[in-house]
């Protein structure tokens, strides 16, 4: 702690704390946008905020992307995880195999050598499709899971980074653009104000669920994120936020 003092990242913490709604938040050196490895700090630190928020029996939601997946590989076993369930958060959202909250949700668990669920539903459906899906009782079973979640860990993204990288189709593209979304988070688009513009159709946690999980655990960092981690936090309500030194920097600066 005298090292990070030292590095001023308690006083990017204590300015962030002032700026922002946020329960807690931690600041790891380095900008993920300039060096990968700051993922890993980042994933790090989370790991040991889970640890110390654990109970025994707990349900942990998990989202996709490439700093939960980190978050993942930082995952270390212990006796606590031996009644922790791990769950994804949402069901698809058209991210790539590796960045898929159940590829993630499976490698945290047995790196923990806890337990899993998976959640098998395809990405965009359509109305009908997902009324009858969510009656599904091996599908309804999970889901229930996932609602009496004890902690959500989840990912930021720029809401343009992540409409592109979902391959958004276009008629929903120009809907984020007009509305002025500036963050994603769950497969929710927020605007400057933290409101939300945009949703992605998916089962799973929806943010009113968010809002009653005890423990929400944010992972986001890179200076290119300042913006939506901002607007995000805006509606959030305790959340902690684990983030780098580029975000934390570009987040005192902006107004
Ligand atoms: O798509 C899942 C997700 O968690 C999004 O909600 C979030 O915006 C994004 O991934 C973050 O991805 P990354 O950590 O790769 O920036």
């Amino acid at each position: 702690d005298m090292m990070r003092e030292v590095l001023g990242l308690k006083e990017l913490e204590r300015k962030i704390k002032k700026k922002l709604p946020v329960e807690d938040v931690i600041v790891v050196a380095g900008d993920s946008d300039q060096s990968p490895w700051v993922k890993r700090e980042m994933g790090r630190a989370c790991v040991s905020r889970i640890k110390h928020s654990l109970k025994g029996n707990d349900i942990v939601a998990v989202t996709g992307g490439t700093t939960l997946a980190a978050v993942a590989e930082m995952m270390t076993p212990d006796v606590k995880y031996r009644d922790v369930l791990f769950v994804p958060a949402r069901g698809g959202l058209g991210e790539d195999v590796t960045n898929q909250a159940n590829t993630i949700c499976a490698r945290m668990a047995e790196k923990a050598m806890g337990h899993y669920r998976l959640l098998h539903v395809p990405d965009q459906l359509s109305a009908e499709t997902y009324q009858s899906i969510i009656e599904e009782p091996a599908i309804k079973e999970v889901l229930e899971l996932i609602k009496s979640s004890t902690i959500v860990i989840h990912g930021i993204g720029d809401a343009k980074t992540m409409a592109e990288r979902r391959k958004t189709p276009p008629a929903e593209m120009t809907k984020i653009e007009q509305n002025k979304a500036v963050a994603e988070a769950f497969g929710y688009y927020f605007n400057q104000y933290g409101e939300v513009v945009h949703k992605v159709n998916t089962v799973g946690i929806q943010l009113e669920d968010v809002r009653h999980v005890p423990c929400v655990i944010a992972v986001a960092g890179g200076a290119s994120k300042a913006k939506a981690i901002q607007a995000y936090m805006k509606q959030a309500n305790r959340c902690i936020l684990i983030t780098d030194e580029g975000a934390a920097k570009q987040l005192v600066r902006d107004d």
